[in-house]
């Protein structure tokens, strides 16, 4: 734990990510918001009056009054997260890098550059080593860590033990996933509303590509990935939070389905034996119902940093399949990131 707060700024601060940040690190034991940073047409005003504010709770007193910058180096921080839109956040986040600062980014931009480490804390925690590479080839003393896509992120805290206990060949999943995770205003209401839309772009791609490079291992300076082959099919789906997946997993052994759960349910990993402050005690949760887990009741379990698991059953055509549910703004962006910032503290990668 550090022994001062570390000031840290977030841009895209009024946005649908954004704001889940400041609520998130308003109150956060280890950091202290210094600056919030927009797009022009929120640069020079209070953040009450242009953050697009849609939590259920007020907007933080600490960050109603602060004035909103412009995304641009030259704020007193170490640390930065960024809650852009991929057609701005690239240069930008490389130019907070090259001046020095951390970023730990939302974006999908850098996450498949082979310096750039693509972590979720409970997976692959050693792939912060990275920034060592990173450095080095950026002559720079900052460094940019991404966070997967939000369905990635749940699918893969799934799969994770499975491919650790077991080994994992082939994936099938099926995704339906919230409004929300289009950003704000995201979908007109006249194309969501008593519908489906059964594409998404790019996500498939990036479904079908992260989990490699996460699952992947570190050799020396690069990541090998992981020897699994994905096949993703993206809903947009009429909820407002909470991205609902379906998956059908081959694996090397075969277990039996107690095996399978229990290695589901036992599943811990650095950031609970670090007891790090966002880290949710339970990284899976799994549930025995035969209608769980549901978008509603299910995507705040551990305040929306867990991936819940329900319906694990035998799969006619691969060995098993289940269902998997999680917060794609909480654990799925913003909490993402934030747990992110805290493993980089732990790891002196920042603060004291
Ligand atoms: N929503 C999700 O579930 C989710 C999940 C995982 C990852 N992500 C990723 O997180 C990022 C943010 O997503 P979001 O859903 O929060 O989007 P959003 O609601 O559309 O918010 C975008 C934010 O970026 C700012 N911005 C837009 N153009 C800018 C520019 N040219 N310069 C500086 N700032 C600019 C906006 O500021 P103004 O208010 O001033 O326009 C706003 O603060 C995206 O990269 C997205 O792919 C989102």
């Amino acid at each position: 734990m550090p022994t001062k707060k570390i000031p840290v700024a977030i841009l895209g601060a009024t946005g649908l990510v954004g704001q889940r940040l400041v609520h998130l690190l308003a109150d956060h034991p280890w950091f202290e918001i210094r600056a919030l940073a927009a797009s022009d047409n929120s640069v020079g005003k209070k953040y009450a009056e242009v953050a697009k504010w849609k939590l259920p709770h007020p907007i933080p007193e600490s960050a109603r009054d602060l004035i909103v910058q412009p995304c641009e180096p030259g704020m007193d921080v170490a640390l930065v997260f960024s809650a852009l839109p991929s057609d701005v956040a690239g240069g930008i986040e490389e130019n907070f890098a090259a001046r020095g600062y951390l970023v730990s980014s939302n974006a999908s931009n850098h996450r498949l550059d082979a310096d750039v480490p693509l972590v979720i804390p409970e997976v692959n925690p050693d792939h912060l080593d990275l920034i060592r590479v990173q450095r080095a080839r950026r002559q720079s003393s900052g460094a940019i860590v991404c966070n997967p896509n939000c369905s990635t992120i749940h699918l893969t805290l799934a799969l994770k033990p499975l491919a650790d206990a077991f080994g994992l060949r082939r994936v099938i999943v099926t995704t339906m996933q919230a409004i929300s995770g289009a950003g704000y205003p995201g979908v007109a209401s006249l194309d969501i509303l008593d519908n489906v839309i059964p594409f998404i772009g790019g996500e498939e791609t990036k479904l079908e590509i992260e989990p490699l490079k996460i699952l992947g291992t570190l050799q020396g300076d690069r990541i090998v990935n992981a020897d699994v082959k994905i096949s993703a099919a993206c809903n947009r789906v009429a909820t407002w939070d909470g991205h609902l997946e379906t998956v059908s997993v081959e694996l090397i052994e075969k277990p039996n389905i107690d095996q399978l759960r229990r290695v589901m349910i036992q599943f811990k990993s650095e950031p609970q034996t670090l007891g790090l402050p966002t880290a949710p005690a339970h990284p899976i949760v799994v549930r025995d119902e035969v209608d769980r887990p549901q978008p509603r009741s299910d995507r705040d379990a551990e305040r929306g940093m867990a991936s819940v698991v329900g319906r694990v059953r035998p799969c006619n055509v691969l060995d098993y399949k289940f269902v998997v549910l999680g917060h794609n703004t909480v654990r799925g962006a913003a909490g993402g990131t934030v747990l992110n910032a805290e493993l980089l503290v732990a790891k002196r990668y920042v603060g004291d």
